[in-house]
């Protein structure tokens, strides 16, 4: 019976219809033909801020290249990097190569299989943590991400913002009390699986939906309620100036230092942002002293969260003789087409090659 109180429903009764269902209609994914606990970590590395029909040819590509703990500990960040590029949040593919380091140097090659231990290891929170020890180890962690919670809130009627604070607690707490005991790793499994594939965030498809007779929303008729989302941030507009430096069929790129904030490691053309473009550009002409012109040859736009960020490129007049510094480069189309780029500057490096040999 549907009710006003969560505690009341019958966990027994939620777990075998959502392992029913999900034993019959659970997508056929690579990570899930393997038990080997490096390819699940990848997989859930990928998939925590990614959609599925995104991550499948990375996922592939990546466990080719690197198939182990100590292929991926040994590979220069640059190529983790690569195999990332076009992922987004590239926190995690560093992260993900320096805790194959850990597990090799501190856990004697072996994914720990507790949760202690294994928040020990970077990049790894109490949502893959849970992801992790359940499908890797069946234990009984719950795991909570954007498509429990909004199946919960409907099931449940959750109300206010369930991404933080008591909101994310009683979610947690939940999962607890509903994961199944004995297949902690298909329970959470076949929950992220119900909000990707059928709690669908707009028009839910609640007919072919196992839980319908537990669901609070669907009773009545609320689902287009639920989830109550936070205000959201306002979006701001980030000007942004990059440089194209070329000399003898070479032009000019830059690593990004461990200290920038975002994409360390990736590569771009020399690049600013400021209040204005003016004032970007005068950044890059102020630190690799030369002068650019002020009519950009190409603009990007490109938005992640609520950062929108206009990127143009303008050219810079006569040689340049920019101070020699370890993270500047003179590459060819072919090495530029090799190293990492990312988000914006990835969409003007298209640009960029696609100009070079018209
Ligand atoms: N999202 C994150 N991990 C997942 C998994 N293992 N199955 C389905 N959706 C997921
Ligand atoms: Fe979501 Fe509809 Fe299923 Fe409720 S019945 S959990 S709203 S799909």
């Amino acid at each position: 019976m549907p009710t006003d109180n969560p505690r009341s429903v019958d966990p027994r009764f939620f777990q075998d219809a959502l392992l029913k269902w999900f034993g019959r209609y659970k997508r056929d994914l690579p990570w899930r033909h393997t038990r080997d606990p490096y390819a699940i970590f990848v997989s859930e590395m990928m998939l925590q801020q990614t959609q599925v029909k995104t991550v499948l040819p990375y996922y592939q590509r990546f466990l080719k290249e690197l198939p182990d703990w100590k292929s991926l500990a040994k590979a220069k960040e640059e190529k983790v990097l690569k195999l990332w590029e076009g992922l987004g949040y590239y926190r995690r593919a560093r992260n993900l190569r320096a805790a194959a380091q850990a597990v090799l140097k501190d856990f004697g090659g072996k994914l720990p299989d507790t949760m202690d231990l294994i928040l020990e290891i970077p990049g790894v929170g109490p949502y893959s943590a849970g992801a992790v020890l359940s499908i890797a180890y069946q234990k009984p962690h719950p795991v909570v991400d954007g498509n429990v919670l909004r199946v919960f809130s409907r099931v449940f009627l959750l109300e206010g913002n369930l991404k933080a604070g008591p909101g994310h607690q009683k979610a947690w707490s939940l999962a607890e009390s509903l994961l199944s005991p004995k297949r902690p790793g298909d329970f959470n499994q076949a929950l992220m699986e119900l909000g990707a594939t059928v709690c669908f965030p707009e028009n839910p498809q609640c007919l072919l939906c196992p839980l319908l007779s537990q669901c609070q929303a669907a009773q009545k008729g609320l689902q287009a309620e639920f989830p109550q989302m936070p205000k959201t941030v306002e979006t701001v507009e980030i000007p942004m100036a990059a440089l194209l430096i070329e000399r003898k069929g070479k032009v000019l790129v830059r690593k990004r230092p461990q200290e920038e904030r975002w994409l360390k490691g990736m590569w771009e053309f020399p690049s600013a942002e400021g209040k204005t473009f003016e004032e970007a550009l005068r950044k890059l002409e102020k630190s690799l002293k030369v002068r650019a012109q002020r009519k950009e040859l190409h603009e990007v736009r490109h938005q992640i969260t609520h950062h929108k960020i206009r990127l143009r490129l303008f050219p810079v007049f006569g040689l340049p003789k920019p101070r020699k510094a370890g993270n500047l480069k003179w590459v060819s189309s072919l090495k530029l087409t090799l190293l990492p780029f990312a988000s914006a500057k990835g969409k003007l490096r298209k640009w960029v090659l696609r100009k070079s040999v018209s």
